[in-house]
């Protein structure tokens, strides 16, 4: 499901963004025990070994996002596609799935962000990391690059349902 969008130097920049374990270990304290987690986008499937080590219930599969139906007592933690942003925010929604999503920060600036979320009676929260997330970023080789310094741009990790005891809970 590789999808390249361009790329700049030998830095692809793409939908193959991999999350690493300690972006999920920042934020495990907000994330329900008594969940099952639906990690709904596969990648390279180590994501959702990671929230596994941690100790979560999780359901990671290589299967569409679109055509699987989850269970009422499911939450969506995931890293999603940030090209299919517009339809994943709207699907959640639509099935009411809480969810907490690693996005850059400039979505929610997006004009379909506000259409979704604006006059919503429950809000998007936002938790905000210490540090820009050094993803694992797959190149046009094959090949993984991972800058430790982080991404080349800023990260939320976007909550709605998820109680947060505030609307910016900062890391
Ligand atoms: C940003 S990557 C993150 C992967 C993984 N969630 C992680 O955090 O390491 C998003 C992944 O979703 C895959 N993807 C794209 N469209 C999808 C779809 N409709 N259903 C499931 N996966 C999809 C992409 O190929 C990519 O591997």
């Amino acid at each position: 499901m590789a999808q390249l969008i361009y790329s700049k130097g030998t830095q692809v920049r793409n939908d193959e963004y991999m999350t690493p374990k300690g972006a999920w270990e920042d934020i495990q304290m907000y994330i329900p025990g008594d969940k099952l987690i639906w990690e709904a986008f596969y990648g390279d499937g180590t994501s959702g070994q990671y929230l596994r080590e941690l100790g979560f219930d999780v359901i990671h599969e290589d299967v569409d996002f679109y055509s699987r139906i989850p269970s009422a007592d499911e939450i969506c933690v995931s890293n999603p596609p940030f090209s299919g942003t517009q339809k994943i925010l709207q699907r959640l929604v639509d099935i009411d799935m809480p969810f907490i999503l690693i996005l850059p920060s400039s979505k929610i600036n997006t004009q379909y962000f506000r259409n979704i979320f604006a006059n919503r009676s429950e809000p998007i929260q936002l938790i905000v990391p210490k540090k820009r997330i050094s993803f694992r970023c797959l190149t046009e080789t094959g090949t993984y690059e991972q800058s430790k310094s982080g991404a080349w741009f800023d990260c939320f990790y976007y909550c709605w349902k998820m109680d947060l005891p505030r609307d910016i809970m900062w890391l």
